[in-house]
């Protein structure tokens, strides 16, 4: 028999810990992030006499596994981001099933950072691409084999912090793993089309879209190049913060009945494979706007309040985390922390539990939130010169510090200042 506490190979501590860095933007990194993205073992449940009860290295690796739960909460279901997804899905699918050639509808997301954009759209392309591959392999198994290098029917994109048209091709080009040296912006454009259609794409996803800054004329070229693909039997989806307010509209004007904006031909450069296909049509885009949660209705209270019963159920805290986030006045004290943003509600949460585990208490409350701070510090992916940092409320009640209370474990993190 072996020692408890001696090393050995324990299958579920390995379990927690991840593979290496996924980037969703080159398509391996995609499929890999889509074969791995539902594999992790939350830690299980354990009451307090368990866990009084292990020996102090499988204590170690518990909360190492329940740190890991925590860094990996999921991305939950919110009537907003179903709605999202919906639409997503929905207008993907109603290109990729047409049998016309010609221009797909496309979908621009708004929303504020941290409101979950990126994910709920990837879960969306993630949900299209199963289905379509599946669909394809049972009805036509012999055209999957063989016929294409690799097939891509999605693929997702980041916009370059200042994109303009040769970065932003070239963006799409590393997806699909692309040599583009030396080549000249014509070529490049020229080289994404052949991508596009050798991958068989049918879903092309440019996020953080808002970071192209559309003030000079030649910054345009970059929405034509976008808009190009759109002649290319593939669905464009953009997705960005305050995509009213950025440049990306102003070409487009809004139809009320069909609830589209509308962007009239792009000009023509002969760069189109097809130059006169590309000339005649306008480009459609429905916009859907991916809202943070409300707390200005009864119903809008309840909606918050079931997603913090969700969240509380992956906590992996000794004590029971029942109603711990969704009871008393936590909602509205929650609500005050993050104005109903998930991203920033995620990361107090993260904080409160390592915290929590840390001290012994094992609870998550105002008084031990009060020590947690989000700073624009913890959201390093975002963008604050396009408008991607959101606005993050000050702690309003900071609690009085008691004489002799050790506070060498308190997050204070770097937005202190930030404090009311
Ligand atoms: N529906 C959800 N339920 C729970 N957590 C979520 C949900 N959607 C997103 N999150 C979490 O919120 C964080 C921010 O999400 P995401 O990156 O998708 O936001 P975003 O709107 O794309 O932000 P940005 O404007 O910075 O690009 C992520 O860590 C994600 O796990
Ligand atoms: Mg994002």
């Amino acid at each position: 028999m072996t020692s408890p506490d001696k090393p050995r190979p324990d299958a579920a501590a390995a379990s927690f810990l991840p593979g290496p860095p996924i980037d969703r933007t080159r398509v391996e990194g995609w499929q890999r992030w889509i074969g791995t993205r539902e594999l992790f073992e939350p830690a299980p449940v354990l009451s307090k006499g368990q866990y009084a009860q292990m020996t102090p290295r499988r204590r170690r690796l518990y909360d190492l596994h329940r740190l890991a739960t925590h860094s990996s909460l999921p991305v939950l279901s919110t009537p907003m981001s179903d709605a999202v997804a919906w639409l997503v899905k929905a207008r993907i699918a109603d290109g990729s099933y047409s049998h016309k050639a010609g221009i797909r509808t496309g979908v621009m997301v708004n929303g504020g950072g941290a409101q979950g954009k990126t994910e709920t759209v990837c879960a969306a392309l993630a949900a299209f691409e199963a289905e379509w591959l599946e669909v394809n392999q049972f009805m036509n198994p012999e055209a999957m084999e063989g016929t294409r290098d690799l097939l891509a029917p999605v693929a997702y994109v980041r916009c370059p912090v200042k994109a303009t048209p040769v970065s932003t091709c070239q963006r799409i080009l590393d997806f699909y793993g692309e040599d583009y040296k030396n080549m000249r912006q014509e070529d490049l454009i020229r080289t994404v089309n052949a991508s596009i259609s050798a991958h068989a794409t049918k879903a092309l996803v440019i996020d953080d879209i808002t970071r192209l800054k559309l003030h000079r004329e030649s910054d345009q070229d970059v929405l034509d190049l976008l808009l190009e693909v759109m002649s290319m039997s593939v669905t464009l989806i953009l997705v960005g913060v305050g995509i009213p307010s950025s440049g990306l509209l102003r070409r487009g004007r809004f139809d009320p009945v069909a609830k589209q904006w509308i962007f009239p031909p792009v000009r023509d450069r002969g760069r189109s494979p097809n130059p006169e296909a590309a000339t005649q049509h306008e480009r459609r885009f429905e916009m859907i706007e991916l809202e943070p949660f409300s707390y200005d209705s009864a119903a809008q209270t309840n909606t918050w309040i079931s997603h913090l019963v969700a969240v509380e159920k992956s906590l992996r805290l000794l004590d029971d985390t029942d109603g711990m986030l969704s009871g008393g006045s936590m909602p509205e004290y929650l609500f005050g922390r993050t104005n109903g943003v998930v991203g920033l509600l995620e990361k107090l949460i993260q904080r409160g539990c390592r915290l929590a585990i840390e001290n012994g208490s094992e609870r998550l409350d105002t008084t031990l939130l009060n020590r947690c701070r989000v700073s624009p510090t913890d959201l390093p992916d975002l963008d604050a010169e396009s408008g991607e940092q959101p606005l993050i409320p000050p702690i309003k009640n900071p609690p009085k510090k008691k004489r002799g209370r050790n506070t060498v474990f308190d997050d204070s993190g770097p937005g202190t200042e930030a404090a009311g």
